[in-house]
């Protein structure tokens, strides 16, 4: 069956694409690759749901999403994209000027987000207007859900996917009101002012009935709490850490130093990366929740196989957003033998997240619509640290993918009934 047989006025569907970190690079890239795509001026080269299987199933087209969102800080999402055209030349100046209308109407709809958690250099960045705001963390969490109610009402939404992709929060202790969300509603109404941020937005968006998807390293939905809210509310969330550059290579090619029983003597990668996400990874609590998962990867696929493994980010401004990868491994063959496997990773950090971005809400969205519940693990090929099925093999993960975007299609075309 095709998309259109599915649904066959599938054109005329809006999903509601709310983005956590509305101002950011990947919100604004992937903003501007939807507007670009949908008015025919970019072919959806980079999209997984553009894939010849994947574009069967009745996905949201890109014309129909209706973006908005939070931010911290002040500006709007034409700003941001002439800044990373000046910067990165991505777009192309003729390009963003045929979609300029796009993005401008997006501005008003972008809200000022909450900053529970977040890290002393973000802090430094805030809008006045979010820096000046007394509120208690109840507040918060209200004025967000009202905002979510808001934008369904005035763009007639009947769905919303949230999307989380503020900077990365500093890894913190445990907090044991995540373990039951009546734990969870009860901190919450007593204004624990440790509750971060992401969660707070995940507690509200699931309130709201809206699925989540967290794109950063950061807690989000993923702690048991908020597992027991997506339930009782039947939405669907995936996450986290978009798996976009190096531990997307690392993750293709550990698999294959077990499979050849290889044994790897040590495992470093560098990284150096100049943009903002960069600067906030310099911010040593930061830097930490992102480095330790990159390296708890390569230990899950590799197990016995690996003795040494060490990550760097390191910032440096003159790069802006073109990350720079590189991967020395020194790995033992037979008759202990030795020898070494380098790779240099250049990429544009936000070209590579932002069609993921646009993938994850119409997958996401699928999923809710074909009745499922809860977390979407079998969307971990997308995730650095997959929620819900510890499997880190590239190639693993795909095959799973694949497995649930053809079960997809036989729950959507028996839900819509003999055409
Ligand atoms: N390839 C990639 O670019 C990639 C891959 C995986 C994960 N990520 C993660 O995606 C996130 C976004 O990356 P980016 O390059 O767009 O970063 P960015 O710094 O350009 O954007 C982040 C945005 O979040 C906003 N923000 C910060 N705290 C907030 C809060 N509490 N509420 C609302 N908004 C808040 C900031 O003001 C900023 O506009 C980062 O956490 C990054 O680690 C990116």
């Amino acid at each position: 069956m095709t998309r259109e047989e599915y649904l066959p006025n599938l054109d005329q569907k809006r999903l509601g694409v709310w983005i956590i970190g509305a101002l950011g690079d990947v919100a604004t890239t992937s903003m501007v690759g939807a507007a670009a795509i949908a008015r025919g001026l970019r072919g959806t080269t980079g999209l997984v749901s553009e894939l010849e299987e994947i574009r069967k199933l009745p996905l949201t087209p890109l014309s129909g999403f209706v973006f908005g969102g939070h931010d911290v800080r002040t500006g709007n999402p034409w700003e941001t994209a002439l800044r990373l055209e000046n910067e990165l030349r991505c777009f192309g100046m003729p390009l963003l000027e045929q979609i300029q209308d796009s993005l401008e109407e997006i501005a008003p709809r972008i809200r000022p987000g909450i900053i529970q958690g977040a890290s002393g250099l973000m802090q430094s960045m805030l809008s006045h207007d979010v820096a000046s705001r007394q509120e208690s963390v109840e507040q918060a969490v209200e004025r967000v859900r009202k905002d979510l109610r808001d934008f369904a009402e005035q763009e007639d939404l009947e769905s919303i996917v949230v999307i989380h992709l503020t900077s990365t929060e500093p890894s913190r202790p445990w907090n044991p009101s995540f373990d039951s969300l009546s734990q969870l509603r009860q901190a919450i109404s007593s204004n624990d002012q440790t509750i971060p941020a992401s969660v707070l937005y995940a507690f509200a968006a699931f309130e709201e009935s809206a699925s989540f998807v967290n794109f950063t390293p950061s807690l989000g939905s993923s702690i048991p709490a908020l597992q027991e809210l997506a339930k009782e509310k039947a939405v669907c969330h995936a996450g986290k850490d978009g798996k976009t550059g190096e531990t997307l290579v690392r993750t293709m090619l550990a698999p294959m130093f077990v499979a050849r029983n290889l044994h790897v003597l040590s495992w470093s990668g560098f990284n150096v990366l100049g943009n903002r996400d960069g600067k906030i990874l310099s911010d040593p609590s930061a830097n930490d929740a992102k480095t330790s998962g990159k390296d708890a990867v390569l230990r899950s696929i590799l197990g016995s196989h690996i003795d040494d493994s060490l990550t760097r980010i390191d910032y440096v401004p003159s790069l802006k957003d073109w990350k720079t990868a590189w991967d020395l491994i020194h790995f033992e063959g037979f008759l202990g033998t030795k020898m070494t496997l380098q790779f240099t990773w250049q990429g544009a950090d936000s070209a590579l997240a932002a069609p993921l971005i646009l993938d994850l809400a119409r997958l996401v969205q699928a999923g809710r619509d074909a009745g499922r519940v809860g977390m979407l693990s079998e969307l971990a090929c997308f995730f650095k640290d997959p929620m819900g099925w510890n499997e880190n093999s590239f190639p693993v993960q795909v095959a799973k993918f694949e497995e649930f975007a053809r079960e997809l299609g036989t729950e959507l075309a028996a839900k819509a009934g003999p055409q």
